[in-house]
């Protein structure tokens, strides 16, 4: 297994691209289901989770072209798909349950393994059934799998979620789209991602409005056309990027970056006293002091502070001055990079959901493991500021959601390689 080598730097300058969102792709490409026609998707981002979706969607029939070097995906469902997501495939990826709404849309039946847990939390699926029962498919759990079916296709209604879960939201939202009459989804989560399936989903022909709110209404069309859509900027790649001259020292422009998509991250760092500015090319960040100040931190659904920075700003307040809190509210066991942090001399104590970071001058480098994919590039930004070398194992985590992250973060001037098994 790969690792990636860091060693501590100096400050950072210049630009760094910022890739099409991994988790708007993921929902993206489902869709291709709900139609005959191709779907291509320009700006993918080339990360193994696509290669794990083009891999389950090819077991569903799907011609899948292009994301080898380029960025552009064709695929094409012509074909009456394979109503089957095999357990092989599911359990490598969570996100593979965004084609159970696609499937029961345009088959009237699915049979989807459950993904199982992953380091982060139990992550069940019960929004994502009840929210599918709702529009009139009986789901059932028989061998590890949901067998879902529906009699005479999915009817309209209206459904209120518990909680605005983004899958859920995109698999009520995609099934929707095919179904007899109007549906609502009121406490609908309102991620950018969301609204980027939409902005594909109307090119596609569906009827679909307050996309970014949380009521969002969709009248069934009879069929769904092709289309061509570019993915939206990840905003989390974004954020993880504009975190390494906030770390290091330096100014660096994240190109394609915009303030919209990463508002709540903009006012925490702002008031951890790194600048950013928004300019027709991207987001510039700049760090004027010397040290970051400590600030408290607390984990929501969009538009409030995303879980998945969660990790990599608890790196960059490891160096703070003073005492930081991050309290984490979507996943139960999301702090698993604090013990890494801790071996590279950081003073985290973590009680249940709470995080209390006590600042340090400087991490040392150490021998560290990825346990997730936001733990991971943690990892290597706290690498970043640390004194001397730290090496970052399983980074197939990394790889995951992080396209050329030794590439694109060495042209900043940082000093960090991959060591091939
Ligand atoms: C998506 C993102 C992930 C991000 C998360 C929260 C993708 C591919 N992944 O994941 O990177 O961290 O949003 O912003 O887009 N829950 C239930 N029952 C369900 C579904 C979810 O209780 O049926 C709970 C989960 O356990 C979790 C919370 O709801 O505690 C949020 O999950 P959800 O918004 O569904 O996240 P994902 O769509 O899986």
């Amino acid at each position: 297994m790969d690792s990636i080598l860091v060693r501590g730097n100096g400050p950072v300058t210049g630009d760094i691209e910022i890739a099409g969102a991994k988790n708007a792709c993921l929902t993206l490409m489902p869709a291709t289901l709900l139609s005959e026609e191709p779907l291509t998707l320009t700006n993918a981002p080339r990360l193994s989770d696509i290669k794990t979706m083009t891999a389950l969607l090819t077991s569903l029939g799907v011609e899948i072209s292009g994301l080898q070097e380029g960025k552009v995906l064709t695929m094409s469902s012509h074909a009456t798909p394979n109503p089957v997501a095999d357990y092989e495939i599911v359990r490598k990826m969570r996100a593979s349950n965004l084609v159970l709404g696609p499937l029961l849309a345009r088959l009237g039946h699915a049979i989807v393994s459950l993904p199982g847990g992953c380091a982060i939390g139990a992550r069940p699926m019960d929004l994502h059934t009840t929210a599918l029962e709702a529009l009139g498919a009986e789901i059932e759990l028989k061998d590890g799998y949901l067998h879902a079916k529906t009699r005479g296709g999915l009817k309209g209604a209206v459904h209120k979620m518990r909680f605005p879960s983004v899958g859920a939201t995109e698999n009520f939202v995609m099934a929707a789209t095919l179904a007899k009459g109007t549906s609502v989804l009121e406490n609908a989560a309102r991620e950018p991602e969301i609204v980027d399936l939409v902005a594909c989903l109307k090119k596609m022909g569906a009827q679909i409005e307050g996309e970014g709110t949380d009521r969002i209404e969709i009248q069934g069309v009879d069929r769904l056309h092709g289309a061509t859509h570019p993915v939206v900027t990840d905003r989390i790649e974004l954020g993880t990027f504009m975190l390494a001259p906030a770390i290091c020292g330096g100014e660096v422009t994240c190109l394609g970056g915009k303030l919209s998509l990463v508002e709540s991250f903009v006012t925490k760092l702002n008031e951890a006293g790194i600048e950013v500015t928004e300019t027709p090319r991207g987001l510039t960040v700049k760090r004027t002091g010397d040290r970051v100040k400590a600030v408290n931190v607390t984990t929501e659904p969009f538009p409030g502070f995303p879980t998945d920075l969660q990790a990599q700003m608890m790196a960059l307040l490891c160096t703070a001055t003073g005492t930081s809190v991050l309290e984490e509210t979507i996943f139960e066991n999301r702090f698993m990079h604090a013990p890494e942090l801790i071996r590279m001399g950081a003073q985290i104590e973590v009680h249940g959901g709470h995080a209390t970071v006590h600042g340090v001058e400087r991490l040392k480098g150490a021998q560290v493991m990825a346990t997730d994919l936001r733990a991971s590039v943690s990892l290597i930004l706290a690498g970043l500021a640390a004194e001397g070398e730290t090496v970052v194992s399983r980074v197939y985590h990394l790889d995951r959601g992080y396209e050329f992250v030794e590439k694109k973060l060495s042209g900043i001037g940082a000093h960090i390689e991959r060591i091939k098994a």
